[in-house]
C-alpha cells in the first residue's frame, strides 16, 4: 500500500480536482502544477489556519504581503548569489540531470535497507558498515564523513569533489553496486557541479545590473528588508515577530513526488526578532518546536508517529544558522523536511545594514540599548503541508476511498442530495436547503447518479458530511445527515442544520 500510495494519491488528486499537472495541454511544464476547484479550497483553508494562529491569535506577530519581484542587492546580501545553489549531476547516457546529494542518499538508503535486511538489527549493521569503511583510503573523503552519511542518511553541504569521490567509488561500498541513473539504469556520471536556484528577471528597458532583479528564493528576506519599515509603522516591543504567507522561486531539479519539491511553492515563514542579552535563544527554539508540532497535530489532525524532529548536520546547516531543525513528516517517499527552524542570529539584518548602509539597529526604549536584533525562524511550504494533509487523510476501506480531512480543513463542508433526481419537489427542497446552508459553509449540491455513487464521490475529497432530502423532509421538515468517517446517519430538523454543523467546526 504505501508503495504505490504516491500514485493513488496523484491520480484521486487529478480524477477530483485537488491537483492538475502544469500546463498539461501543451505536454506539461516539469516541477509546476496547478490547483483543482477542491485543491484551490484545501489550500486556502490550511493558508488560512496557519495566519491565523501564527499572526491572528498571538499579539506579538503582525503580518507582511512583500513583493515578488526584487532587487538583486537583496540576494547578494543574503549570500543567495554567491552560495544559494545545489549539486547537479549528469547522467552521461540519457542526459537526465539529478541532484546529485539525492541520488546518493537514495542510495545510502537503499544499501542500509540490504544491510538491515542481513543483519537484523540497527546495531549489527552500522558494525558491518563502520568496518567497510575502515578498509578503504579517500582523497577526499574522510571515514568520519562517510559514517556520518550512513547514520544520518545525509549529504548535504558535501563539496563537489566529497560527492564526485562517492558516486565514482560506490561499488567499493557494502552494496558492491554502483550507482545508476534512475532514469536509464546507466552508472556514467559527469563531475558534479554547482548550479544557482534563483531565477533572474530581466526588468524595463534597462539592461545590465541595474536592469535585473529576482524572484524572491524565499519570503524571508523580504522581511528583514523591511524591518526598519514595520518598526517605524507599528508599536512593536521586542521579542516580536514579522510573518509572511506567499510565493518564492527556486530552479531546482527535482525527482518527482508531485507537489512535494516544486519550482514556485508557496511559504509561510515568521521572523521571531529578540535581544539574546534578554532573552535564552534555546527556550525560544524549544518553544516554537512546540508550537509548530501542536499545529500539525492538533490544527492539521497529523498523526504524530508520522513526525520526528532532525537535527541538521554541520555540513548541511546554511552558512548564516548556529542551529537549524527540520520537522519531518514519513512521506511514502521516506521522512523528509515539512518545516525549518533555524537560529539565524543578526545575521541578515547585519547583511542588510553593510549592504544597504541604512539603519536596522533596534534601540530599546528604557536603556536605550542599540543593538541589532537576533531572530529565529520557522519556515515552511504550503503545498507540503498540503501533500502531507492528504496522504494522512487518505484511507482505504473495503468499498471506499475516503479523505478523513480534518473537517476545518476539507473543501467542502457538507454535500446536499435530493434522494431521486426525478421528483421536482425532492430537488427544489434539496436545493432550498443547499442555498441556505452556503451562505455559512462551503456546501456541494449532487444529484447525478444514484445516492450511492454521490456518497463515494464526496468520500474521496473529503466532505465530512452529507444531507439527504427525501420523503419524509416533505413530511417532517426533516433530513439525514451522514458522517463521513463512521457512514452512520441520523434524522435532524432542517431548522437545526446550521447550528449543528456550526458546533462541530468549533
Ligand atoms: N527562509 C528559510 C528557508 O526558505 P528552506 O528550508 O529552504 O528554508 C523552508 O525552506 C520550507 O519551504 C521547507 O521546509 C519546505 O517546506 C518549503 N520548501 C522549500 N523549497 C521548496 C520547494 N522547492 N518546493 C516546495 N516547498 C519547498
Amino acid at each position: 500500500m504505501v508503495e504505490n500510495l504516491m500514485e493513488k494519491l496523484v491520480a484521486l488528486c487529478k480524477r477530483r480536482g485537488f491537483i492538475y499537472p502544469g500546463s498539461e495541454i501543451y505536454g506539461g511544464l516539469a516541477n509546476t502544477y496547478d490547483y483543482g476547484p477542491a485543491g484551490t479550497e484545501l489550500l486556502r483553508n490550511i493558508r488560512n489556519l496557519w495566519w491565523e494562529t501564527f499572526v491572528h491569535r498571538r499579539d506579538d506577530i503582525v503580518g507582511l504581503d512583500a513583493s515578488l519581484i526584487s532587487h538583486h542587492k537583496i540576494w547578494e546580501a543574503s549570500g543567495h548569489v554567491a552560495g544559494f545553489a545545489d549539486a547537479m549531476v549528469d547522467c552521461k547516457h540519457c542526459r537526465s540531470r539529478f541532484r546529485a546529494d539525492h541520488i546518493i542518499e537514495d542510495w545510502i538508503a537503499e544499501t542500509t535497507d540490504t544491510y538491515l535486511k542481513q543483519w537484523g538489527s540497527h546495531k549489527q549493521a552500522e558494525e558491518e558498515i563502520s568496518k567497510e569503511i575502515e578498509k578503504r583510503k579517500w582523497v577526499n573523503l574522510s571515514v568520519k564523513d562517510v559514517k556520518e552519511a550512513f547514520t544520518t542518511g545525509k549529504v548535504e553541504g558535501w563539496s563537489n569533489e566529497k560527492m564526485d569521490e562517492f558516486i565514482e567509488k560506490a561499488n567499493e561500498f557494502i552494496k558492491k553496486a554502483p550507482i545508476q541513473c534512475p532514469n536509464c539504469h546507466h552508472t556514467e556520471w559527469t563531475k558534479v557541479r554547482k548550479f544557482n536556484l534563483l531565477f533572474p528577471v530581466q526588468l524595463g528597458i534597462v539592461e545590465g545590473e541595474q536592469g535585473q532583479g529576482y524572484l524572491r528564493g524565499e519570503t524571508a528576506q523580504m522581511i528583514f528588508i523591511n524591518f526598519r519599515n514595520v518598526v517605524d509603522s507599528t508599536r512593536l516591543k521586542l521579542p516580536f515577530g514579522i510573518a509572511q504567507l506567499g510565493k518564492s522561486f527556486r530552479n531546482e531539479i527535482t525527482p518527482g513526488n508531485s507537489i512535494f519539491r516544486t519550482i514556485e511553492f508557496e511559504q509561510g515563514e515568521l521572523e521571531y526578532f529578540f535581544d539574546p542579552d534578554t532573552h535564552d535563544w534555546q527556550k525560544l527554539f524549544e518553544s516554537w518546536k512546540q508550537f509548530m508540532l501542536q499545529f500539525v497535530i492538533e490544527k492539521l489532525g497529523i498523526q504524530k508517529e508520522h513526525l520526528r524532529w532532525r537535527t541538521h548536520t554541520d555540513e548541511e546547516r546554511s552558512f548564516y544558522s548556529k542551529r537549524t531543525e527540520d520537522l519531518e513528516y514519513n512521506y511514502p517517499f521516506g521522512f523528509k523536511e515539512l518545516w525549518g527552524l533555524a537560529y539565524r542570529t543578526d545575521y541578515d539584518l547585519t547583511q542588510h545594514m553593510n549592504f544597504s548602509k541604512k539603519d536596522l539597529t533596534w534601540t530599546d526604549p528604557v536603556s536605550g540599548k542599540k543593538f541589532v536584533p537576533h531572530v529565529i525562524e520557522p519556515a515552511v511550504g504550503i503545498n507540503r503541508l498540503l501533500l502531507m494533509v492528504l496522504l494522512d487523510a487518505y484511507h482505504e476501506e473495503e468499498k471506499r476511498v475516503v479523505l478523513k480531512l480534518h473537517p476545518k480543513l476539507a473543501p467542502y463542508k457538507v454535500a446536499v442530495f435530493p434522494l431521486l433526481a426525478n421528483k421536482k419537489n425532492l430537488v427544489a427542497k434539496a436545493k432550498e436547503i443547499y442555498k441556505d446552508l452556503r451562505q455559512e459553509f462551503m456546501t456541494a449540491f449532487d444529484d447525478r447518479g444514484n445516492i450511492g455513487k454521490r456518497y463515494l464521490a464526496q468520500d474521496e475529497i473529503g466532505t465530512p458530511w452529507c444531507v439527504t432530502v427525501d420523503f419524509q423532509t416533505l413530511e417532517n421538515e426533516t433530513v439525514t445527515v451522514r458522517d463521513r468517517d463512521t457512514t452512520k446517519q441520523e434524522r435532524l430538523k432542517i431548522a437545526d442544520l446550521r447550528a449543528y454543523f456550526k458546533q462541530k467546526l468549533l
